[in-house]
């Protein structure tokens, strides 16, 4: 669904201490991940607890789209009958993937090694993301492509009838571009392999092997290089979605900063590809106490507690970018109640994310009276005391920014408001009544 419907501004304004327990939404990128992958094996895959913001749905149709059947029996309940592998069906309508970078990319990428063609489409924020990244790894297993100017949607794939396996080094650290050549993988003869010099999230590598597939991860000194074995039958399988910690962040950080707070986030993912926002949250000196480490559905999951406490400014390293890259928003929001400034390296892929990241935070940070110093692959950001706040921000059709600032505005001196909290349904529906059940005035 694009996202056309009227802006919704929201306001968020100084709270008393949060209290109580988040349950956040399942993960995203799991989400995604179990409805592919239910889509291309053979048999029933029973998903609990997926995602179902905008993003995710919008995948389930997809797949509805490429013949598999995909049915919600609950909440958050999912089932899907698969095609197999090589099964899709050709679309009969153009697949509009919203919002999500990482729907339409790995969708791409599940087509392409199938004889079909499918136009892909997006709103305002998607169509103006850089698709080569996918399209041009693609084209080397047998697909064309026909894109607009700049590798822009909508994108028509003409996947390849004869696809020939591919060695493919990503040229930017991305899970989502790893991601799409390996679901290609799945339908070559032989085997594919992925290079990446710095780790990235790796549901898909875990996925693919619980689905039965043969994948391994061998480090190098290139860096992880990742090998699948084409063309395997893919059965179908149970999977139980970890709780979002990129969701996660946005009430942590409002328990780290509202004073007095104390909340609990329970089965939380600790991936150790995705956890580098509490790495950095432990830097800082934050206190965060994890209990109950355990394995859900292929997954580290824990429970979290988090209390209030002082904050120190840090500098987060460029290797740990890619552990955290959707959590750089709602980082800045924090680094400015630090003592001291935050330096945060290695960032460049933030300017193509749902919106320019770097510049969407250094404007409204600046807007509500913080100093923020910015370059092409960096951001600084000056911690004080207290945030004048007292602004509206400008969000381009970005969640984590809008809950970025809704967080700021539980701090601030004076309120917070976003220009459209609208796009926050993609990712974390209930973020809203969450808050407030927390204690945050939020509306
Ligand atoms: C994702 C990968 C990341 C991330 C996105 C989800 C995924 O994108 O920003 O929200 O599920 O693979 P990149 O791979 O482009 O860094």
């Amino acid at each position: 669904m694009s996202h056309s419907a009227a802006p919704q501004p929201m306001t968020a304004r100084r709270s008393g201490p949060l209290r109580g327990e988040a349950r956040v939404p399942g993960d995203k990128s799991v989400s995604h991940r179990a409805l592919i992958l239910g889509a291309l094996s053979v048999g029933e895959t029973r998903i609990t607890g997926l995602l179902e913001g905008q993003d995710v749905l919008d995948t389930g149709k997809a797949m509805q789209a490429f013949g598999a059947q995909v049915d919600r029996v609950g909440e958050g309940e999912w089932v899907v009958h698969g095609v197999g592998v090589g099964g899709f069906a050709e679309p009969a309508g153009v697949i509009d993937c919203g919002n999500s970078g990482t729907g339409v990319r790995l969708i791409m990428g599940a087509m392409a090694t199938t004889p079909i063609t499918a136009t892909f489409t997006g709103d305002a924020s998607l169509s103006r993301r850089p698709m080569r990244r996918i399209t041009d790894p693609l084209a080397e297993f047998g697909a064309q492509v026909t894109d607009r100017e700049g590798g822009l949607l909508p994108v028509t794939i003409r996947g390849a009838a004869d696809p020939v396996p591919v060695r493919y080094r990503t040229p930017v650290a991305s899970a989502q571009i790893k991601s799409a050549v390996l679901l290609a993988g799945l339908n070559a003869p032989g085997e594919t392999v992925v290079i990446e010099a710095e780790p990235t999230r790796d549901h898909t590598e875990r996925m693919l092997a619980g689905f039965g597939a043969t994948i391994r991860t061998d480090i190098t000194d290139e860096g992880r290089v990742i090998t699948l074995q084409g063309r395997p039958e893919l059965q179908a399988q149970p999977v139980a979605v970890p709780r979002d910690p990129s969701s996660a962040a946005f009430p942590v950080a409002a328990a780290l900063l509202v004073p007095g707070s104390e909340i609990t986030v329970p089965g939380v993912s600790r991936n150790p590809t995705r956890d580098g926002f509490y790495v950095t949250l432990a830097d800082m000196g934050a206190d965060l106490t994890w209990t109950n480490d355990r394995i859900e559905g292929g997954e580290p999951v824990a429970d979290l507690t988090v209390r209030h406490g002082p904050l120190r400014g840090v500098t987060v390293p460029a290797e740990r970018a890619a552990s955290m890259i959707d959590e750089f928003p709602i980082l800045s929001v924090v680094a400015a109640l630090a003592e001291g400034p935050t330096v945060m390296n290695g960032v460049a892929e933030l300017r193509v994310k749902e919106s320019d990241r770097i510049a969407a935070m250094a404007d409204g940070l600046r807007a509500n009276g913080v100093t923020v110093e910015d370059t092409r692959d960096s951001m600084t950001v000056h911690g004080m005391a207290s945030v004048p706040g007292g602004a509206t921000v400008a969000t381009h059709l970005d969640h984590r920014i809008a809950m970025s600032f809704l967080v700021l505005g539980l701090v601030s001196e004076a309120p917070v408001d976003v220009d459209d909290g609208g796009p926050i349904a993609t990712s974390f529906p209930d973020f809203l009544p969450l808050m407030r059940g927390l204690g945050a005035q939020i509306g």
